[in-house]
């Protein structure tokens, strides 16, 4: 199942030919072309349906290449790196000169990361450079955390697919903004803001203080086919009824706290209690419901710290107004 040698060495093949490689990471699966070639990195643009404006992040192979990608790194940022790459982390940082602006959607700054993931690591070493990803799904939709998810929402729009299994994590990095003098949280992922802030020393800037500041932050994204409805966690049996009762096909993302006792619905997922099973499952989850055929899913949101802080952030904006366009 996972990557042999000879698939990491076709794939830094195609890379360098400016095709497309879906990889694993520790997060999800992402979409990745070199970073340095324009003309490939628009191929993912394309195979996503995403806006050109919306940047990409920047994946290395090591803290060490931080330099080569970045300029003007705060002592700040670099220990951010130096603790918790590989990892899932990404740094907003100056943009470096060998950036292409096709990347960056024309920003000055560069989302950089370092995937803790030995299939995307070997590929790195392999390739050299940076490779640029966004997640492998299409515009808005929600994250592959599996081979077969990239392949079914993906298809021959991908040249090549590195199986990994399963993502450890299952939610997307946290992104830093280290441009601005005092960092933020763009969002919250796979590495809390309680860690963060145990390194620094201090608090950080609040997700939800941050206002939207860059393309790719719009409230409805990570959204299932299904419209989702959030209630708390002791109305979403009684919802699950009374829209199942209305002639939706519900699916029930039920917490961990409530009792299944029949439960009127289409579909029920039982979420893990703990925090880390939920992450990795949550997308899966999602992803099932669909398959199964509801057109509406209803949930709650797990209390907001650690890792419920991303569970919550995806939640929320898979509820969120979906977009027009
Ligand atoms: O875990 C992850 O981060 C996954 C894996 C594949 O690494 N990648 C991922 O990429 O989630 P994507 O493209 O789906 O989300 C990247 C986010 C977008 O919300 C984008 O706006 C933000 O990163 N971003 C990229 N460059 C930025 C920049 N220069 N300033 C602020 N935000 C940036
Ligand atoms: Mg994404």
């Amino acid at each position: 199942m996972t990557a042999s040698a000879g698939d990491i060495a076709k794939a830094a093949e195609v890379l360098r030919s400016g095709g497309l490689v879906a990889l694993p990471t520790e997060t999800v699966y992402g979409l990745g072309a070199d970073a340095e070639d324009p003309a490939a990195v628009a191929r993912i643009f394309a195979a996503k349906g995403r806006p050109p404006t919306h940047p990409l992040i920047v994946h290395l192979g090591s803290a060490g290449q931080l330099d080569d990608w970045a300029a003007d790194v705060s002592p700040e940022a670099r220990e951010l790196a130096e603790r918790f790459w590989p990892g899932p982390l990404t740094l907003v940082l100056r943009r470096g000169s060998r950036v292409p602006s096709e990347v960056t959607g024309g920003l000055e700054t560069v989302a950089l990361r370092v995937p803790d993931h030995p299939v995307a690591l070997q590929l790195l070493a392999e390739f050299g450079g940076g490779i640029a990803a966004p997640s492998a799904n299409r515009f808005g939709s929600v994250s592959p955390t599996t081979a077969d998810h990239v392949r079914t929402e993906l298809g021959d729009a991908v040249d090549f697919v590195l199986d990994g299994g399963p993502c450890r994590v299952g939610v997307e990095s946290t992104i830093v903004d280290t441009t601005s003098g005092t960092l933020s949280v763009l969002r919250p992922g796979g590495v809390t803001s309680e860690s963060l802030e145990a390194v620094l020393g201090r608090p950080l800037a609040a997700p939800s203080a941050t206002p939207v500041r860059v393309p790719g932050q719009h409230p409805s994204h990570y959204a299932p086919r299904a419209r989702v409805v959030l209630v708390a966690p002791d109305r979403v049996a009684a919802e699950a009824a009374l829209a199942q009762d209305q002639g939706h096909r519900v699916g029930v993302l039920l917490p961990a706290s409530a009792p299944d006792t029949g439960i009127k619905a289409h579909a029920v997922v039982e979420v893990p209690g703990s925090m880390a099973d939920y992450a990795r499952g949550l997308y899966g989850f999602l992803r099932g419901l669909d398959e199964r055929g509801c057109d509406l899913i209803v949930a709650s949101l797990p209390p907001e710290a650690d890792l419920g802080t991303a569970i919550a952030n995806r939640l929320r904006r898979a509820a969120g107004p979906r977009q027009s366009s």
